[in-house]
């Protein structure tokens, strides 16, 4: 009979222990720490497929990726061009934030070409076709599979060999063979390291969803991370209907990509023109338009602020959407090269729709939003903000420039500042947009709110 022995594992960063601690030494979190029980005596596996000879690049053939797309062009777009064959995707995100819903939707569109197996550890095939029928899907050959035993779900993986299978979620499913709970740090990395094993060996697409923690980290699959190929999260806050799809590790594509979906009663629904859902192109005091980028996309959103006089010794400072630092920081520079006392007044600053944003080019939206507020008028209108304000006050290079300026045209902004530059980058746009080269937040201001200090 094989010796037990216990290890003690976070279940939070996944480190492991030899005796218990109330709190992690590796991730700092308290009460994450479980034991776990483990076989001491481990089977040699028969190794049984053809060991290869060292290569030299030369030697080394690669054969073109081969992709099946989703039907979601938003999710293609993060996937990099859609699913490689064979690869491994994890896609995490908080309970309830529409992660079956999405891969169901996927799943049916590519079923209709190719075979799919879903396969539910979590809810019944009543709950599924509840789902499916809410979502309004035409008829296809997805194949469900209601199973949260791994070497069954194994056993009918290699007898459907599909195309894509996907695991819905990965914390559901359970190894007998080990003796630690569902969704602990070991079940979750031995059932996904050999679902990823029988993926590979039959070039199979893995699935493969997580449940994330409220603090963002993908309990368990955080430790899973570098074993797959993909990494997504689904994003959103339950009250606002939108839904952000950003990956995070992509072998086969850019990260940080960023997809935006809307949930409606019958299922989730691509914004195709984000810009228009994040600004309203209204002129009025304390909002301004910023053009960001996310992933490879540029996009505008309205920057709100609200300047009042402080009634308190330390003025109130929040943000919805922006880094507290950043505001801190664009408070600093306003201050200090437009002389204005800030340090008097509380301020509030949101993005449009609580919209996330870490583009640095922000930075010039955000400053004359400020400002506006403050002064009570309304910026210059028909116009939006590109550039990132430096400590000195003088406006920086925004990278993607060219694609920032294409997104305000196209929208129909009629003046646009950017920061000055030396290319001449303003000659292929049309005479009739204004586009204004500015050198620092003194001459920004100036012109955007028509003020000559
Ligand atoms: P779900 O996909 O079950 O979330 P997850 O798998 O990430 O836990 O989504 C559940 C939520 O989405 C639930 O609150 C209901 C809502 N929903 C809709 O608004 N419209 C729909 O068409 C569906 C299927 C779900
Ligand atoms: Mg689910």
């Amino acid at each position: 009979m094989s010796k037990k022995y216990s290890s003690y594992v976070c279940q939070n960063c996944g480190s492991e222990t030899s005796q218990y601690f109330g709190r992690c030494s590796i991730c700092n979190e308290w009460n994450t720490i479980i034991e776990e029980k483990k076989n001491s005596i481990k089977t040699k596996k028969q190794i049984n497929r053809k060991t290869e000879k060292s290569k030299t690049f030369s030697e080394i053939e690669i054969q073109e990726l081969s992709r099946v797309k989703s039907g979601f062009n938003e999710l293609d777009r993060v996937l990099g061009g859609g699913f490689v064959n064979g690869s491994v995707v994890l896609l995490g995100g908080e309970p309830g934030i529409g992660k079956s819903t999405l891969v169901l939707q996927a799943a049916a569109n590519i079923s209709l070409f190719k075979e799919v197996l879903y396969i539910t550890a979590e809810e019944s095939l009543e709950q599924v076709k509840i789902r499916w029928e809410r979502l309004d899907q035409k008829n296809s050959d997805l194949k469900i599979f209601a199973e949260n035993e791994l070497s069954i779900i194994i056993d009918e993986i290699k007898n459907n060999n599909p195309s894509i299978a996907i695991i819905d979620s990965i914390q559901a499913i359970h190894n007998a063979d080990m003796d630690s709970t569902c969704g602990s740090v070991s079940q979750v990395r031995s059932c996904s390291s050999e679902l990823q094993q029988v993926a590979k060996e039959s070039n199979i697409t893995l699935l493969i969803i997580g449940h994330v923690t409220k603090d963002g980290n993908l309990a368990g699959p955080k430790t899973l991370e570098h074993l797959v190929d993909v990494v997504l999260n689904f994003e959103g806050d339950h009250i606002s209907t939108h839904r952000l799809l950003r990956s995070f590790k992509n072998r086969f594509g850019a990260t940080l990509e960023l997809g935006i979906f809307e949930m409606y009663q019958n299922g989730l629904k691509e914004v195709k023109n984000p810009s228009s859902n994040f600004t309203n192109k209204e002129n009025i005091a304390g909002v301004a338009t910023a053009i960001t980028n996310e992933g490879t996309r540029s996009f505008a959103v309205d920057i709100q602020a609200l300047v009042n006089k402080s009634f308190y010794n330390n003025p109130r400072r929040t943000t919805t959407g922006i880094s507290l630092n950043r505001l801190h920081q664009i408070l600093a520079v306003i201050e200090k090269h437009i002389k204005l006392k800030l340090s008097e007044y509380d301020c509030y600053l949101a993005s449009a729709g609580g919209f996330e944003i870490n583009d640095p080019s922000s930075d010039l939206g955000i400053a004359i939003a400020i400002l506006s507020s403050l002064l009570n008028k309304a910026p210059l209108s028909n116009s939006s903000f590109i550039g990132e304000l430096g400590l000195s006050g003088q406006l920086r290079q925004a990278k993607d420039i060219k694609s920032k300026l294409e997104e305000s045209i196209r929208l129909g902004f009629k003046n646009i500042l950017i920061p000055k530059t030396k290319d001449n980058i303003c000659v292929q746009f049309s005479k009739e947009i204004n586009i204004i080269q500015v050198l620092n937040i003194n001459e920004a201001f100036n012109i955007s709110l028509e003020i000559n200090l």
